[in-house]
């Protein structure tokens, strides 16, 4: 295996089960759709699946100085993309090779690289670790927009009730919150972090109001009903809305959150008289005290993540009702701050103070440092619970409606 030191070896597993859940990922999908696009401004399928491996080879066997045995495949599988409004990618199916090739490869560099007589570092590891779990999120965006005969649905349990969400702001009074986190932990030792997660540094929020629950879909039927373009997530079938779930349509759940973008999100919040909080009043809301000089390590207090906490950790495919999850809620009583949808702030995503790119990936962060791209916070039903610490930050373009991504409001 890649790594020869027990302070590793934790790693080394996650990212052994990684590879076996990214896998699984790729098997849900028809043979024949690998070679569709289903999200336009993102590559063909077939991209994904050498896009790991060629990944974690450029990544590994790079500081290992081996020499590649494929190089063709290293670079045309090495980035995705993020193209501008209006650009959207031109390639033919015809330019990307057989996946009986691309798998072949795949086995070759998993074997290379565990039979690396090297002790790869901590750092390096976790990167290959995280990135391949963001892609098992980002991937299940393109699944989702794949039409459904493509893919072969797994077994799916159903969605747990939740009483009916009544609509309530919650005062949050002002404090200090912590946004980032230290380089060095307590004793010393190194932290992994995104480039983008550091330094740690104090931000201090005045006092506000924010919507107890997510808006769902209930509440932006309204804002439809009055003139508003559905989300790209709603279908109109029959003279009723539903919604394009991973494996079927349903008939609109009105209490499952909305999944919008962030240019929906910003105009729904106008609409009712309010606005989207920036990235420190959701910290504030979700990790904050009423003491006001403690923070929690997540809204629900200290103890590790839990499926009881939210709608997080790929146990689910969709949404579940914005009220499920009442053991998730923060010491101000606001409910699904992290999982059941990512959620749009306020706050363009631009580097924290003293920021330092990766030097073995100095374009991770700084290529979306262009102000066309907003910080959303939390977690879906898709992310893993490693995403879950405070200080990580996600961010997209403001009209991208693939995401799982909603929000909340608040006022003053
Ligand atoms: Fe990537």
């Amino acid at each position: 295996m890649i790594a020869k030191t027990t302070t590793t070896t934790y790693l080394t597993q996650a990212f052994a089960q990684a590879r076996a859940g990214t896998d699984a990922l790729f098997g849900l999908v028809r043979p024949e759709a690998f070679y569709d696009r289903p999200v336009p401004e993102r590559h063909r399928l077939i991209f994904y699946l050498g896009h790991l491996e060629a990944f974690d080879w450029n990544l590994i066997t790079q500081a290992a100085a081996v020499p590649s045995f494929h190089q063709e495949f290293d670079q045309l599988f090495a980035f995705g993309i993020d193209p501008k409004p209006g650009h959207p990618p031109q390639d033919e199916p015809s330019a990307w090779p057989k996946i009986e090739e691309v798998e072949q490869y795949n086995v070759r560099v998993r074997r290379a690289i565990d039979d690396l007589c090297i002790d790869v570092s901590k750092q390096m590891l976790s990167v290959a670790l995280e990135h391949r779990l963001m892609h098992a999120e980002t991937f299940a965006y393109l699944l989702h927009s794949l039409s459904i005969d493509q893919k072969t649905p797994p077994v799916v349990s159903p969605s747990p009730p939740g009483p009916s969400a009544i609509p309530v702001m919650i005062e949050i009074p002002g404090g200090t919150v912590t946004l980032g986190q230290p380089r060095k932990d307590r004793y010393g030792n190194n932290q992994f972090g995104w480039d983008n997660e550091f330094e740690s540094h104090e931000v201090s929020v005045a006092s506000f109001a924010m919507s107890k629950y997510k808006v769902t879909n209930g509440e932006y039927l309204q804002f439809v009903r009055a003139g508003a373009k559905p989300p790209h997530f709603w279908r109109w079938r029959k003279g009723q809305w539903y919604q394009r779930s991973m494996w079927e349509e349903v008939p609109l759940p009105l209490d499952w959150p909305v999944y919008v973008t962030h240019e929906e999100a910003s105009a729904f919040a106008v609409w009712t008289g309010k606005r989207l909080p920036t990235e420190a009043e959701f910290h504030r809301a979700a990790y904050g005290t009423v003491r006001g000089d403690e923070e929690r390590t997540y809204p629900w207090g200290d103890d590790q993540p839990d499926r009881r906490r939210g709608n997080f950790g790929g146990n689910r495919w969709d949404p579940i009702s914005v009220t499920a999850t009442p053991l998730g809620d923060s010491a101000f009583g606001i409910s699904q701050l992290v999982g059941n949808g990512w959620e749009w702030t306020s706050t363009v995503f631009q580097p924290f103070p003293g920021f330092q790119p990766l030097s073995f990936y100095p374009g991770y962060s700084a290529r979306f440092f262009d102000g066309d791209h907003y910080v959303l916070k939390g977690a879906s039903a898709r992310t893993d619970p490693r995403f879950l610490r405070r200080s990580f930050r996600n961010w997209f373009r403001p009209n991208f409606p693939y995401v799982y991504a909603g929000f909340r409001c608040v006022e003053h």
